[in-house]
């Protein structure tokens, strides 16, 4: 197994190293613009092989695509990422044209990868690369919700005073701060719904708290965070490669499914090795519908900018 990391800032190094550690594939390459980054991360990173005990190859490469050849899955976090007070969606002008050259040239050397988008406004960037690379899209798929649905778990446990691992949570929808939707609802703590944990302010307080997860460290570190978004990643490559199964939030293509179509949003999905496999249903309830639809429009008129930006597509 080979998988390439493109971006290696601290998000997709972070990816990187997860993905090493986890020996999820006999090659990990590292790829970024800069002079030398990405081969000086990727041997730092390669030097904790004999103390960390993994026997994952790391290989740095400054923008020589061919490095990347034959990657079975290629994970994209190219591109700025935000600062204090930033909306992801702001980042849509500088990032689009990085997405869609990163992935025209991955598709040179990799024509049948599977494309994991990390790079933000995310939901925007995913629907760009399907759009780009003419891959099936099955096998585009933006991580956002995994990364919204940790911090929704952690939140709860730190509300609860629980272990984050005895909680099943799931946010779908948008990856932006306001268009996100945690599932209060259908959140569970050994199987026992977290209603009966917390009342109703303290489950509107999770959510909110959730929405603005990515914010709230941005506006402490200075930078897009980097340890959870690099763990959720590897979370999703391991269920591809490993043709695991799980049912992960992710940003896919909607073609009627949760009443949406022609648009990338996030949706419960079974993960495996031929990337999301199928849509699940979680039967929303009115309530969750309506937010779901407002998510979309927002998402939707954020892919409009698209057109507006000389892309060529
Ligand atoms: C986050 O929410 C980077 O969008 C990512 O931290």
């Amino acid at each position: 197994m080979k998988i390439t990391v493109v971006g290696a800032g601290a998000v997709g190094a972070t990816c990187a190293d997860n993905i090493a550690r986890r020996e999820l594939a006999e090659e990990v390459v590292l790829l970024d613009i800069k002079e030398g980054l990405s081969e000086g991360k990727a041997l730092d990173m390669f030097q904790t092989a004999a103390l960390c005990g993994f026997d994952t190859k790391i290989v740095g490469s400054t923008n020589d695509y061919s490095k990347t050849a034959g990657s079975d899955v290629v994970v994209i976090t190219s591109g700025l990422p935000r600062k204090p007070g930033m909306t992801r969606e702001e980042l849509i002008g500088t990032n689009a044209n990085i997405v869609k050259g990163v992935t025209e040239n991955i598709l040179k050397y990799s024509p049948d990868t599977i494309i994991i988008i990390v790079s933000n406004p995310m939901d925007t960037m995913t629907y760009l690369s399907l759009k780009t690379s003419g891959l099936s899209k099955n096998r585009i798929i933006g991580m956002g919700g995994i990364l919204d649905s940790a911090r929704f778990k952690t939140y709860l446990s730190l509300a609860m005073d629980c272990p984050p691992n005895d909680i099943h949570g799931t946010v779908v929808g948008g990856h932006g701060d306001t268009t996100m939707i945690p599932l209060t609802r259908l959140a569970t703590r050994n199987g026992v719904p977290v209603s009966q944990f917390l009342d109703a302010e303290t489950l509107q307080k999770v959510a909110a708290d959730t929405m603005v997860g990515g914010a709230t460290l941005t506006k402490l570190i200075g930078t897009s965070a980097w340890y959870a978004p690099g763990a959720a990643v590897a979370a999703l490559v391991e269920s591809i490669v490993r043709d695991q199964k799980h049912i992960f939030p992710c940003c896919v293509s909607l073609d009627g499914e949760y009443g949406q179509s022609d648009i990338c949003l996030g949706v419960p999905v079974v993960i495996g090795r031929s990337g999301w496999e199928q849509i699940i249903d979680y039967k929303l309830n009115e309530e969750e519908q309506a937010a779901f639809n407002k998510s979309a429009d927002a998402v939707r008129s954020m892919n409009s900018v698209l057109s507006t930006l000389d892309l060529g597509i």
